[in-house]
């Protein structure tokens, strides 16, 4: 009885041991249910296609030198973060008359295809996952029976097969004027699969998941929650370090080491600290300039956590004290930002196109408050739109006309630039839409000018 006590503890000790070792390292992610339950929803609303989609791949060997960043809808919907993995969902087959539907219910209704483990590159990038080690589908949460894990090799057999069920074929396809489309990813995935399947009607499936991504997990809050915290500590440090003779990317570094220390390892995007003139340029990242006493500089820095992103702007006087024109143009941006964040709840919408938009209500603000120098009203320097959402990506997918509802996160970021005058001001704040209004997620940052001077002016009263 104790010998065998004993036999099973070493065994217990033997697998936990194994266990550990073969676990890929932990990167902080959501619960495989709550990715297994999106592929669920996105094959409820894409019921006419089979749906594939891509997940990006690394360089080879020694070429391996950037992080490698997963395509933000495939991680939304796997949560893996390993090159070259593909996925495949299939609706149920409901046309019984098909030749596929007696088959289709026997088959897997989610695969991920994994390539094979390759020792060489694991010693560039480390190790992967095995897609022939039946460990692999609990990590991924690609359950047996419903679901599976297969080799890359199978995917175009298996393409072919499933395609005989349906219709329509949706992946991502390239898009022109989106900003998170890499043509080239898009358009090289596609034309992979117009090889398999020439004949083949390709839908993008974006809408349908745009419709899912915009409203938030709990899980998803977490993540952002913690990446607003992350990259309000930057700014903060910012705030305090300003003063006159710094250059621009010396904050820059200051604010990314910040976030960075408390866990965001990425910038969300490039860091734009424009001072003076670079002030009114909306996405100057060179910052490669001194800062000079009596200018304004903003900053519009923030961090990324376990890919979800922040997007933060403030704007300070260099050193310390706006002049009266540069106060009454940072207040009158205030003053837009406020009633817009303080109109925010569900049903409204972020367009220009609605007449009680939260954009005309930042515009009109700006355009009935202060005047150019030529006596002219303000609103036409309030040159981009007022927010977007935000999510995995900075620019997270936004139906800027639809209505908002609860779970969504978004920007609020009215500007006025005046190149003639040197001035720009743009304040960027990130509000949580709930059930009967919003959160403003970036409250413990300052925006007030006495608060935000005596910061930088490091004054304790
Ligand atoms: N940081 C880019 C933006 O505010 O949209
Ligand atoms: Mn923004
Ligand atoms: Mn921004």
């Amino acid at each position: 009885m104790r010998r065998n006590s004993i036999t099973a503890c070493l065994r217990r000790g033997v697998i936990a041991l194994l266990l550990l070792v073969c676990t890929l390292p932990a990167q902080e992610r959501e619960p495989v249910e709550v990715y297994q339950a999106r592929r669920e929803a996105l094959r409820g609303r894409l019921q006419d296609g089979l749906i594939v989609l891509f997940g990006r791949s690394d360089d080879s060997g020694p070429g391996a030198l950037l992080p490698f960043r997963q395509e933000n809808n495939f991680y939304y919907l796997t949560g893996y973060n390993y090159p070259g993995a593909v996925l495949l969902l299939a609706p149920p087959v409901e046309n019984r008359r098909s030749p596929f539907w007696e088959e289709s219910s026997r088959l897997p209704r989610e695969i991920l295809f994994l390539p094979p483990r390759d020792r060489d590159q694991e010693q560039w990038t480390g190790p992967k996952s095995d897609p022939y080690d039946p460990a692999t589908a609990a990590q991924t949460g690609f359950a047996a029976g419903f679901a599976a894990i297969k080799g890359i090799e199978a995917l175009e057999a298996e393409i072919r097969r499933y395609a005989q069920g349906f219709p329509n074929l949706y992946t991502l396809l390239p898009e022109s004027h989106s900003e998170e489309t890499e043509s080239s990813f898009a358009r090289e995935n596609a034309e992979k699969l117009r090889t398999i399947l020439p004949f083949a009607k390709l839908r993008d499936p974006r809408s349908a998941l745009a419709s899912q991504r915009q409203i938030k997990s709990e899980g998803e809050l977490k993540l952002v929650r913690k990446a607003v915290e992350c990259s309000m500590d930057g700014h903060l440090a910012a705030m305090r370090e300003l003063r006159p003779g710094l250059f621009e990317y010396e904050i820059a570094a200051l604010m990314q080491y910040t976030f960075g220390r408390a866990g965001c390892t990425r910038t969300a995007y490039g860091p734009i600290v424009g001072s003076g003139t670079r002030s009114t340029i909306l996405h100057y990242n060179r910052n490669s300039e001194r800062m000079e006493s009596g200018d304004l500089v903003v900053l519009d820095v923030a961090g990324e956590y376990a890919h979800y992103a922040a997007d933060i702007t403030r704007t300070l006087p260099v050193n310390g004290r706006f002049t009266p024109r540069q106060r009454e143009i940072y207040e009158i941006v205030l003053g837009a930002q406020k009633a817009a964040i303080n109109a925010v709840k569900p049903g409204m919408s972020l367009g220009r196109r609605d007449s009680d938009s939260l954009f005309q209500i930042a515009y009109n603000y700006i355009n009935t408050h202060g005047k150019d120098s030529k006596g002219q009203p303000l609103g036409k320097y309030f040159t981009h739109g007022l927010g977007h959402h935000v999510g995995l990506y900075v620019h997270d997918p936004s139906n800027l006309q639809g209505r908002l509802e609860p779970g969504m996160v978004l920007t609020i970021e009215p500007g006025i630039y005046l190149p003639e005058e040197n001035l720009g001001v743009r304040i960027e704040d990130m509000v949580l839409v709930t059930q009967d209004g919003h959160v403003l997620l970036t409250e413990r940052l300052p925006r007030e000018v006495e608060e935000v001077e005596r910061l930088i002016r490091k004054s304790p009263d």
